[in-house]
């Protein structure tokens, strides 16, 4: 396998995990590049099932490094809460790392994402795990990174500036409990004991010799390219790049070392939280897609919304993200439908007019309407199918079109959440 970027090509959720832990198998390096606990990372393996918010979908092989990189935000809470999980089912962790340059999730941020979404006349629907206020912070320079955990000196020079604007957030804005900077400070040791055994502060040495030795790195995206603060449908977004391009910014691995981009797409969409999807099914067809695809949120609990695959969307994440091939899962979903449809271009209720491009600008989505394709359905169960060949005629179908509207290959084919229910294209 060549060094590889597994990414969500819709809006979370997609079976990126199960993609990436099949492809740990033959990788030395897995480093998840953004995000940070808003993630929820399904693997089922050995008859388990497995969730992953923080650590690498490729913890579950021994002998593997698993990097928390630099572009994640880490709270430390549930960073414990996950190890813990893990250390009781026996997983090796030896091969954990966190990257000293990644920044600590905070009990302010937390504060302050459920504050600013219970507040807001227009919520976007976060995860309340800080995401959006600790990005807010790294970016406007008040983060506090890893490695200010383990250097009371520069933690403290960073909290005499950092703390007096938070509180007067907290209290002024918000009228929310403020921190004593005694309070902080002893939170901030125990997020040094938890993270201690894991922090990797000879990353470079490591990144050296895995160039030099041309070891096989996978960088695991979270969230979605819809779902990215820069390419997605802003505001309702999340605060990080899941594109391919945040794999470098986020792992410090250049783009030159990366050739290969599997965009994870489902055979439809779901969406979790507030925002537009143009293909978004409100009736008895969505509540299928959801009741068939056990569509609830693996973080949160909340129902997914459902909808049919929209190939406008896929072919604008091959352009943001240079996809070099497509993973399509839960094609086993659609086992019992009569007719599937594929949303090919989009018309203007203004003007009638058609576009095969993605509209960045969402506040136009009130407007449009998906041009369908309908498609026949298979029905019969293809969740055991272990070979392309092995595929109903229909299914193919369905298949070869979406790579014609793609514009990419599909290089996976997933029908079912188990490792063994993976068809290698
Ligand atoms: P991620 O965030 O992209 O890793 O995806 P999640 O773990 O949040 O959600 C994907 C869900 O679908 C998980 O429960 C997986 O076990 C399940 N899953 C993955 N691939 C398939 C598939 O091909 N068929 C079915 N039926 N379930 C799948
Ligand atoms: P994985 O990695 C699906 C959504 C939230 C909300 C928006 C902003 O499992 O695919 P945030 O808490 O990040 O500030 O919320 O982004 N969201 C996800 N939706 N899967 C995820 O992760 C998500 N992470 C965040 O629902 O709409
Ligand atoms: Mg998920």
């Amino acid at each position: 396998m060549e060094n590889t970027v597994v990414i969500g090509a819709q809006w979370g959720d997609e079976g990126k995990a199960k993609i990436t832990d099949l492809l740990a198998q033959k990788a030395d390096i897995i480093i998840r590049y953004q995000g940070g606990c808003n993630a929820g990372h399904t693997v089922v393996a050995g008859g388990k099932t497995f969730k992953f918010h923080l650590v690498p979908s490729g913890i579950l092989y021994k002998g593997k490094i698993c990097f928390i990189g630099a572009g994640t935000v880490i709270y430390p809470e549930v960073l414990k809460e996950e190890t813990d999980n893990l250390k009781k089912e026996n997983i090796d962790l030896s091969g954990l790392k966190i990257s000293p340059l990644a920044t600590i999730t905070m009990p302010y941020h937390i504060d302050l994402d459920g504050a600013s979404e219970a507040g807001a006349k227009h919520k976007i629907g976060t995860t309340k795990k800080g995401i959006g206020p600790t990005y807010t912070d790294k970016i406007s320079r008040h983060g506090i990174k890893v490695q200010d955990l383990f250097d009371e000196e520069a933690l403290q020079l960073k909290l005499d500036e950092i703390l007096p604007l938070k509180n007067k957030e907290l209290k002024e804005i918000y009228g929310l409990k403020t921190y004593s900077k005694e309070e902080i400070t002893e939170i901030c040791k125990n997020y040094a004991d938890i993270l201690a055994p894991y922090v990797c502060n000879d990353w470079q040495k490591i990144y050296n010799n895995a160039l030099a030795q041309k070891k096989t790195i996978l960088f695991e995206g979270a969230q979605g390219i819809m779902l990215d603060v820069d390419w997605g449908t802003y505001p309702y977004v999340t605060s990080s790049n899941p594109v391919a391009g945040g794999a470098c910014t986020g792992s410090g691995f250049g783009p030159s070392v990366i050739k290969d981009i599997i965009g994870v797409s489902k055979a439809y969409i779901t969406r979790v939280g507030e925002g537009t999807f143009p293909t978004e099914l409100k009736d008895e067809t969505g509540d299928k897609i959801r009741e068939t695809g056990a569509e609830f949120g693996t973080t949160t609990g909340r129902p997914r919304r459902c909808g049919w695959f929209d190939a406008v969307v896929a072919k604008y994440g091959v352009l943001v993200s240079g996809l070099t091939s497509m993973a399509v899962t839960k094609l086993d979903v659609f086992d019992t439908f009569d007719e599937i449809k594929i949303c090919v271009a989009y018309k203007d209720k203004r003007d009638g007019s058609i576009s095969e491009y993605y509209p960045t600008n969402i506040n136009t989505h009130k407007y449009l309407e998906p041009v369908y394709e309908t498609h026949k359905g298979w029905k019969s169960d293809i969740s055991k199918a272990k070979s392309y060949d092995e595929l109903p005629e229909n299914a193919k179908k369905y298949l070869a079109r979406l790579e014609e509207l793609m514009g990419v290959k599909i290089s996976i084919i997933s029908v079912g959440p188990g490792r063994d229910q993976t068809i290698f294209v």
